[in-house]
């Protein structure tokens, strides 16, 4: 068949993925002889070696995925990164999507203006290197990078990796999407395999139909009540039951979508009719045809077996609140009014915010714009702000052509950019000043303090699209349309009817503006545009290669006391906008660390002149001087997030080896990739014999070899030297990266040869 992935790429066919994935399948059986959940077969599906005995939780597995996805904030580094390697162009399909560095604050028209004058040499920058390296690129203004992926790239059974967090939406048609740093999306787009720990698979069966105001976001809101934040750490959460019929593809999208808030690898649904009406309603009908062909792959083997099950009867599932503060407070809206009472949380509404990647379907725009016509007819408006995101430019020009813009406009509804805008913070928010206490309430997926708005006296607390406008309506938080009623201009009292929308355009979609740039055929002709005197962005020097001696009395640059995460290492906040820029970002290394030395932040003293100084000066000062660099660190140096700028900083200002007690292991990859050497100490306490004013020797680096310890020799300001045996966890591949200088420069040199 000639059915393309994607119809935007008609050359990337889909029917030799779904061969390759049958073939490896037919090998996996044979190792592990019984029936397979979904998420298995996906991922074993893809595995690079089949003959690999996944067992779950357990074995590293190297993945081929099907394609690549980033949003700009986090495209710039890896697009860099990915230039370097020298490669002619992306090894796999890759899109970048314009969404994050839009801010919200007038409304789509201003808003998108100022963004593109603001960020403008980013997005010159973005586009052309999509076009030199073959990538897909949507211009600003598109929509949301999860949206757009839903509406034209995911497939069922499809492998996808993408730089952000939410990316596990597109399981809501079918397809294993995992959220990854830059690093992994540089990897996979330079030819590499992905690795993944085997993920452990929580079931979640569904039984009966959504009744009344519930709908598949309250799904994810009780699954997250149950779970918690921390519940769907390293697992895949797989739905099945005969529920599942009864939601939309979207709806499925929202509730993979915020599965990223119960820590899950990713969510995923089997294939069913609603993802072929989907597929169909937005021009894939051969992708239906051929998943129905191959739908034994594209769900569970009867009897599959789960490492967790949880039930959800989705005939008796209420309506929830989630929040404030975390994402996992569920309340059943019958308790939430009592909740918000007891708890003190601000009764009034201030703004109502619907739409984001999570929550912004056509059924959710619809069912949402019939409630405030019901309020409209009685000469009810919103009584709280209320604000509108379109989740896409095909979004927001089918409403406007189906009249719900005029609708949500006339309620005193804004329409903002179809952009990230709140959800991610980039909101300039005016009507309520920063320090007051209140609450708002989105359709969003996350609720931490400060995300919406960076006020930390915000309350935010998430629901479903509906139930938002009903709230906002009624200019109360503790509203309960089941219970409470409005009052109409005429004075008199009424209760809200159920919402009712389409699920898909009965019109058919309207793609809206053409905001696509498609990958160019001959791009030689293509340059990439970086100026050398830019602030944001700056063109990476491969890293030098290693000189094949040992490292001998480096200076510790810092003995980093206690906690270490990626934030203390390169923190995020206002250094966000210097992602593109190496050494303007490298000024934030290390700056949130504690000195073991004076129990200070961001003083070290500069061996060379005694004098204390600020991390990162410290260390140009020894670059400057030639003189090469260590860090020792505590326990799980490195948590929290994969950043790969927390491993490129100390590489770019003339680091060689992080020595620590345990890594967090995301960066420990990272920290390999740079060609750095990350190294553990064989007896943990001696983390507490080196002493920042010691200076350290790595040796035995010229029979560096896997699984063979390395020894530091440690030399006190006295003379007195001992000897540390140190860890490493380098595989043969990774030595060589070591030796190359980076992954990157490894893969050129192979290319090359
Ligand atoms: Fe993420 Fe929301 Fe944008 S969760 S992709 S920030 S709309």
């Amino acid at each position: 068949s000639s059915t393309p992935m994607a119809p935007l790429e008609p050359s990337n066919l889909l029917e030799p993925v779904y061969r390759n994935v049958a073939d490896n399948l037919d090998v996996v059986r044979k190792t592990l002889d019984r029936p397979l959940t979904l998420a298995e077969k996906v991922v074993y599906g893809h595995l690079d070696d089949p003959t690999t005995r996944a067992v779950r939780g357990e074995t590293y597995l190297k993945l081929r995925p099907d394609r690549v996805a980033m949003q700009d904030a986090t495209a710039q580094m890896a697009t860099l990164q990915f230039i370097s390697a020298g490669l002619p162009t992306t090894q796999v399909p890759t899109t970048v999507h314009c969404d994050h560095l839009i801010a919200a604050q007038e409304g789509a028209g201003e808003d998108l203006a100022r963004a593109k004058s603001e960020n403008a040499e980013v997005y010159d920058f973005l586009s052309s290197a999509s076009s030199k390296y073959g990538m897909g690129f949507w211009r600003p203004g598109s929509g949301i990078i999860h949206q757009i992926v839903l509406e034209n790239y995911a497939f069922p059974g499809g492998l996808m990796i993408g730089t952000d967090s939410h990316t596990p939406n597109a399981g809501g048609l079918g397809m294993v999407a995992v959220g990854v740093g830059g690093a992994d999306a540089v990897d996979v787009m330079a030819g590499l395999p992905w690795e993944l720990k085997a993920p452990k698979i929580i079931g979640v069966k569904l039984s009966g139909k959504l009744t009344g105001w519930a709908s598949a976001k309250d799904v994810i809101l009780k699954v997250a009540g149950i779970l918690t934040v921390k519940g769907g750490t390293g697992a895949i959460i797989e739905y099945f039951g005969e529920g599942v019929d009864s939601l939309s593809c979207t709806g499925m999208g929202t509730i993979c979508n915020m599965g990223a808030e119960i820590g899950a690898t990713t969510s995923i649904f089997p294939y069913n009719s609603r993802m072929g009406d989907y597929l169909n309603a937005t021009g894939r009908q051969g992708i239906a045809s051929l998943a129905e062909t191959y739908s034994e792959n594209l769900r569970a083997d009867d009897s599959a077996v789960y490492d967790q099950i949880i039930e959800v009867d989705l005939s008796t599932l209420e309506p929830h609140v989630n929040g404030p503060f975390t994402p996992d407070l569920a309340h059943p809206l019958s308790q939430f009014k009592a909740a918000v009472e007891k708890q003190g949380w601000p009764p009034e509404l201030t703004v109502g915010l619907i739409g984001s990647c999570t929550n912004s379907s056509y059924e959710d725009m619809s069912r949402s714009a019939s409630i405030v016509r019901q309020a409209l007819d009685k000469g009810v408006k919103s009584k709280s702000l209320f604000n509108i995101t379109p989740g896409s430019e095909q979004v927001r020009a089918t409403i406007a052509r189906d009249g719900i813009i005029d609708t949500f406009e006339e309620t005193g509804g804004t329409v903002l950019a179809n952009a990230c805008g709140p959800c991610i913070g980039q909101w300039n928010r005016s009507d309520v000043p920063k320090g007051t206490p209140n609450s708002i309430v989105t359709s969003f997926n996350r609720n931490f303090s400060m995300r919406n708005d960076g006020n930390p006296q915000t309350h935010t607390f998430i629901t479903s699209p509906e139930l938002v406008t009903a709230m906002a309506l009624s200019g109360r938080l503790d509203f309960n349309p089941l219970t409470d009623e409005l009052t109409a201009a005429d004075g008199s009292s009424f209760k809200l009817e159920l919402p009712k929308g389409d699920e898909l355009p009965a019109r058919g979609y309207d793609p809206g503006e053409d905001t696509f740039q498609p990958p160019m055929e001959d791009a030689s002709a293509v340059k990439v545009h970086v100026d050398p005197s830019s602030a944001r962005l700056q063109l990476l020097e491969p890293f030098q290669a290693w000189n094949g001696s040992d490292y001998e009395d480096l200076p510790i640059l810092i003995k980093a006391l206690g906690k270490c995460t990626t934030d203390h290492i390169s923190m995020a906040g206002p250094w966000l906008k210097y992602r593109g820029h190496l050494d303007n970002i490298s000024n934030n290394m290390l700056i949130g660390a504690v000195n073991a030395e004076n129990g200070e932040i961001n003083s070290v003293k500069n061996s060379l002149t005694g004098e204390y100084g600020a991390v990162p000066d410290v260390a140009r000062a020894y670059k400057a001087a030639g003189v090469q660099w260590v860090v020792v660190g505590d326990e799980n140096y490195g948590e929290g997030s994969s950043r790969e700028h927390a491993a490129l900083e100390p590489r770019h200002l003339g680091g060689v080896a992080v020595l620590v007690r345990s890594f967090a292991r995301i960066h420990e990859t990272n920290l390999k990739k740079q060609g750095m050497l990350p190294l553990t100490f064989a007896t943990p306490e001696d983390y507490d014999k080196i002493d920042p004013e010691d200076k350290l020797s790595i040796t035995g680096l010229s029979t560096f070899a896997p699984g063979v310890p390395l020894s530091v020799v440690v030399k006190k300001p006295g003379g007195v030297t001992l000897n540390v045996t140190v860890n490493h966890t380098f595989n043969a591949d990774q030595i060589e990266w070591f030796k190359a200088g980076s992954a990157l420069n490894k893969i050129k040199s192979d290319l090359l040869s």
